[in-house]
């Protein structure tokens, strides 16, 4: 595994590449939901790059970018271990101007849920998925569906600008608990923890919900924030299309059920695809 921290570097290391480009973008502190992308990333290409850049762009003021949980020699030892042939770290002066063109999330939906709550993290996030994607060359890009509304825009951003890559969508990874993992579960302590666990429990009551054929989305949301009660606070419960068109409906094989919900210090988010 080579480790290039300038874009002049990842240029040269890409020169070794003949065949097909595997890429997989993180912020690093890595777990078991980012390697499960890393294998699926591994097995289907024939040269894998991993990036781990945390993207101030995309966070707004007053969150936690300083405080965003960096590992770097675990990181690299993963990376090895999971053979990723080049893994590219760059510094923010690598990856940025001062004064530079923006690209801005869609009106609509890139300003609900998540977009609502972390106005302009979006746009943030589009701009470094381009240039990630851009600088990969990769023939295949892979994204966790836990981020569902990051995945929906990043397929809207390859559609609507006509980007050659395929963009594959990765199942969400959980601990035996069934809380969904995330770099951010290390600020929850045992009593959180299982508070946390809320979040996947009502959309598990959601699922039983709509097996016994209750497709309402106001009586499942209903549902769902009962066993949310649990949660600090709760930003919202949302039943939408795959592309993030509200529903009244469920409709099954269209449908993402999301929920967002602050249990001690970190917000937490999950998701269930029907
Ligand atoms: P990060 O939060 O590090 O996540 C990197 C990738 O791992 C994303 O595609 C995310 O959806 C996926 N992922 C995280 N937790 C997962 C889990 N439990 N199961 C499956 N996949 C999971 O998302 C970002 O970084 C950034 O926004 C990025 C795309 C790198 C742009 O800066």
């Amino acid at each position: 595994m080579v480790i290039v921290r300038t874009i002049e570097a990842l240029q040269e290391a890409k020169k070794a590449c003949v065949g097909t480009i595997g890429f997989v973008p993180t912020m690093g502190a890595l777990h078991k939901g980012h390697l499960s992308l890393i294998q699926q990333a591994r097995a289907e290409n024939e040269h894998l790059i991993v990036s781990i850049f945390v993207n101030p762009t995309q966070f707004l003021e007053g969150e936690d970018l300083d405080a965003y949980p960096r590992k770097e020699e675990a990181d690299i030892k993963i990376c090895e271990l999971a053979k990723v042939d080049i893994l590219f770290m760059p510094t923010i002066e690598a990856m940025y101007e001062a004064d530079e063109l923006s690209i801005g999330a869609p009106a609509v939906r890139g300003y609900i849920l998540e977009g609502q709550k972390r106005p302009g993290h979006f746009s943030g996030m589009l701009q470094v998925v381009m240039k990630l994607l851009n600088l990969s060359g990769a023939t295949k890009a892979y994204f966790g569906k836990k981020d569902a509304q990051q995945l929906a825009l990043i397929n809207q951003m390859v559609k609507n600008y006509f980007m050659d890559v395929k963009i594959i969508a990765c199942d969400i990874v959980r601990d035996e608990n069934g809380l969904a993992l995330s770099s951010r579960n290390v600020y929850l302590n045992a009593e959180e923890k299982k508070r946390a666990l809320c979040l996947s429990r009502s959309l598990k009551r959601a699922t039983k919900l709509v097996m016994v054929g209750e497709l309402s989305v106001e009586v499942i949301q209903k549902e769902m924030l009962e066993v949310l009660e649990e949660a600090d606070m709760v930003e919202y419960v949302a039943i939408v299309d795959r592309a993030f068109n509200p529903l009244v409906r469920v409709e099954i094989g269209n449908t993402i059920i999301l929920a967002a919900a602050w249990v001690g210090k970190p917000r937490l988010i999950d998701n269930l695809w029907i």
